[in-house]
């Protein structure tokens, strides 16, 4: 089955053509990072916008990439939610569109089972059960994975997602949107240990996280050294270092009571923020201990992209689902209320 992914949900215009049988064929991507960047952060209308000015170049252009022609194309999947209500509705309108002028179905794809789901795209796709820790500008959950729509929410973050943290810290400093991959270069130059950050919820029992009083830690700690007359562009690098440790011991610490708990050693990290280096070697070493194994795309499959939805709804078409005619999308939708397949 030839399916044509469109993802839409923020800031990215994501395309890709996933084949059943031979895999991923082509997938391209817009991101309109430099639009939104003067505003230090995604205005909603203009991402809407946007991504009506990208998507049918974009769907030419892996057409050519595979070459394939619009009658090869078996189904469309589309991102349905969570996300931006206006920036969905222009993916879901078009796939919509298109599926009904070719006479094929069109899938509405969860975003976050769109994530959990791309590492299943490299060469050593993990094996369910597992659980997956997903990090993005919008969640940080915690999720037992027994199957495909057999999703159990272990834990999550009760305000911040962590790479909401990353950017709203970055913001304070001055650094540019998005501010994940900025603070994991500036880390880089950090001194080890001149700033020790609080592990938010790490001493108690649970699951859930807490990221916002790490940004007001951080927002301290910078108006401190400005105050104080400090080197500012070595602070920068000092606080980030800081700060991604806290972020990075935190959830490795919730990861592994994670796994303990459920009885797996297989876990699966996906979202923007699993491109994180440090995150992936802290986690690579303590699932090392464990005798155990992490799994996670390649970069540019764990921010936002088309294959990883032309992947989820392929498996999803294959199960028998696809939509009404209906344009439906969903700003908020829990993905424990997706069925089986
Ligand atoms: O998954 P994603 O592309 O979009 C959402 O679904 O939200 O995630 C974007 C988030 C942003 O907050 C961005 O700062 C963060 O992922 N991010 C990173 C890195 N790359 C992207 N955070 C930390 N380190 C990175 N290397
Ligand atoms: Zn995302």
């Amino acid at each position: 089955m030839l399916v044509l992914g469109l993802e839409t949900s923020c800031d990215e215009t994501g395309v890709a053509l996933y084949d059943s049988e031979r895999g991923l064929l082509a997938d391209a991507l817009f991101s309109q990072i430099d639009l939104h960047r003067v505003y230090g952060g995604v205005v909603p209308e203009l991402a809407s916008r946007d991504h009506v000015k990208r998507m049918l170049p974009l769907i030419r252009q892996v057409l050519d990439e595979a070459g394939k022609q619009a009658s090869d194309i078996d189904a469309l999947a589309y991102t349905a939610g969570p996300g931006l209500v206006g920036a969905l509705l222009v993916g879901a309108s078009c796939a919509q569109a298109l599926a009904f002028a070719w006479g094929v179905p069109a899938v509405g794809v969860h975003h976050m089972e769109g994530h959990l789901l791309a590492p299943m795209l490299e060469e050593q796709p993990p094996a369910f059960p597992f659980v997956a820790l997903l990090v993005s500008g919008g969640h940080t959950q915690l999720v037992r994975v027994d199957g495909i729509g057999q999703y159990q929410l272990l834990g999550e973050s009760l305000d911040d997602a962590a790479g909401e943290a990353f950017d709203k810290t970055a913001k304070l400093m001055g650094l540019n949107y998005p501010g994940g991959p900025e603070i994991a270069k500036l880390a880089e130059q950090g001194t080890p240990g001149r700033f020790a950050f609080p592990r938010p919820m790490t001493d108690r029992p649970g699951l859930d996280f807490s990221f916002s009083g790490l940004k007001t830690f951080a927002l301290n700690t910078w108006q401190q050294c400005r105050d104080s007359g400090d080197d500012l562009d070595q602070a920068r690098r000092d606080i980030a270092l800081a700060f991604q440790q806290a972020v990075v011991e935190t959830l490795t610490i919730k990861c592994k009571r994670a796994l303990k708990q459920s009885g797996l050693n297989s876990l699966v990290i996906a979202g923007g923020v699993s491109a994180n280096k440090a995150l992936r070697e802290h986690l690579e070493r303590m699932l090392g201990e464990m005798k155990g194994k992490v799994f996670y795309a390649r970069p540019r499959f764990c921010t936002d992209n088309g294959a990883m939805i032309a992947y989820a709804g392929c498996q999803r078409l294959l199960a028998g689902q696809h939509e009404d005619l209906a344009i439906k999308v969903q700003a908020r939708w829990p993905m424990e209320s997706l069925p089986a397949i």
